[in-house]
């Protein structure tokens, strides 16, 4: 199973970027823990600070891949494009937030991808991602199960 994550803007400063909200870790560091806490499937790895890169890359793997796990940053609460390439494409997508966003400003509450989105998990750091790998393994899991029956 191939499942891409992709993160949005200022989201390649993990590690150095106000650590007391996204923590101390690099992106780079925690995907080769994902990595090899998931040997049995293909992990990819995006990141894009740029709108139309980001909606690229959702179009160019969107109708082939299995899973998108996806942090779009502050282009979460602007992006109505992330949104209609969200709802465009036929892979499902989990949205992740790092931090709480609803413990935070006021403008970080509305988000414009959640609606076109599987699910959302926010605010439980870098194990959101996790998560969302989670869901996809178990729901191809509950799909090989109910060919089965
Ligand atoms: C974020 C939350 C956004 O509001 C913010 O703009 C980010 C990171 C998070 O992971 O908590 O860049 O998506």
């Amino acid at each position: 199973m191939d499942i891409l994550i992709i993160n949005g803007p200022n989201l390649n400063l993990l590690g150095k970027r106000e650590p007391e909200i996204y923590g101390n870790q690099s992106f780079e560091d925690y995907f080769s823990v994902l990595k090899e806490k998931f040997p049995n499937l293909n992990l990819h790895y995006f990141q894009s600070n740029s709108e139309g890169l980001l909606i690229d890359k959702l179009h160019e793997v969107g109708f082939s891949i299995d899973g998108i796990v996806l942090n779009a940053g502050a282009y979460t609460h602007t992006s109505i494009a992330i949104a209609d390439a969200i709802a465009g494409i036929k892979t499902p997508v989990v949205e992740v937030h790092i931090s709480n966003v609803y413990a935070r400003e006021s403008f970080r509450h509305h988000s414009y991808l959640s609606p076109h989105c599987a699910g959302c998990i926010i605010g439980f750091g870098l194990t959101g991602y996790d998560m969302a790998i989670r869901f996809f393994e178990d729901r191809q899991q509950s799909e090989k199960e109910s060919v089965l029956v």
